[in-house]
């Protein structure tokens, strides 16, 4: 690929995404790049380049975008998240929301719903605990095509026996083929709807919790703190916000405060955890 096109698509997708590209994964490029360039019926990457440039055409480059984006995810990914969930902030939560018995959690970049649906079952199985309670999960992601495969819950052998439990399996979905599809009702306990990290976040209201998972990892330091510095403005005094095991808020915002003992988790700075 000629410098200047690799120049123009790193541009592009910083601009549209967020996501930085270095020289050393040109490769990444030419190769998610190219079925973009023959589903428009280009010759390969230089004419992708040279269309780029002249059309300036919004589902084009809304092509390329999503192409470059990162997908992966699987149910209950790295476990511990959903346990601290569960035992540390969950109960604060049904604690000290109690009288209005309502919950909303934001699944940012949430990719094809996996993360979503891992917290629809853990509050599941509180069972009785949660009668009477509105629970908001909110999915949220760039990608068109992840935001539907997530609505339509259905998912491949593969993706279902990563992490997640068999009887969850069998509890939770119905098979159709070779596929997994999550029930009719169950589908119904998270929303999903696109949405880009980069704009304005205030429409999306506020949450008790965000998980922000292994997004960040692909911005830049100072689109990181932007995007953090806007959810910090999405939480109460006692929300929480989890990142992704590469990430942290430590030389990026001080807005957040990691939480004792809790890994991953954050609240926002000069709040006395209640969590
Ligand atoms: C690696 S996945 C992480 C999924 C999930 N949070 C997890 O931890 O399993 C990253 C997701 O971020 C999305 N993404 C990338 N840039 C984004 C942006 N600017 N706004 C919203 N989503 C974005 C991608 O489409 C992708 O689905």
């Amino acid at each position: 690929m000629k410098v200047e096109d690799f120049d123009m698509f790193c541009t592009l997708l910083k601009q549209r995404s967020g996501l930085v590209l270095t020289k050393d994964k040109a490769y990444l490029l030419e190769s998610r790049l190219m079925p973009v360039a023959r589903k428009w019926n280009l010759k390969g990457l230089d004419e992708l380049a040279q269309v780029v440039r002249t059309r300036k055409d919004e589902e084009l480059l809304r092509d390329i975008t999503e192409a470059m984006t990162t997908n992966e995810s699987s149910f209950f990914r790295d476990q511990k998240p959903f346990d601290q969930f569960k035992a540390v902030v969950l109960p604060a939560l049904l604690a000290t929301r109690q009288n209005k018995k309502h919950i909303r959690i934001w699944s940012a970049a949430c990719s094809s719903g996996q993360e979503a649906y891992s917290l629809a079952m853990v509050l599941n199985e509180e069972g009785a605990r949660l009668a009477g309670w509105r629970i908001e999960i909110i999915g949220t992601d760039l990608s068109s095509e992840m935001v539907a495969k997530a609505k339509a819950g259905v998912y491949t052998q593969f993706e279902v026996q990563r992490g997640l439990p068999i009887t969850y399996l069998v509890k939770y979905f119905n098979q159709m083929g070779d596929k997994w599809q999550l029930k009719d009702e169950f589908r119904s306990r998270a929303q999903f709807r696109e949405y880009n990290l980069l704009s304005d976040l205030s429409p999306l209201g506020q949450f008790d919790v965000i998980f922000c998972r292994n997004v960040l990892i692909y911005f830049d330091q100072p689109t990181k703190t932007k995007v953090l510095e806007a959810m910090a403005k999405m939480l109460p005094p006692d929300g929480v916000l989890y990142l992704g095991g590469a990430e942290t808020v430590l030389g990026i915002t001080e807005k957040f405060k990691p939480m004792d003992g809790q890994r991953g988790l954050y609240t926002l700075s000069g709040v006395p955890a209640k969590v």
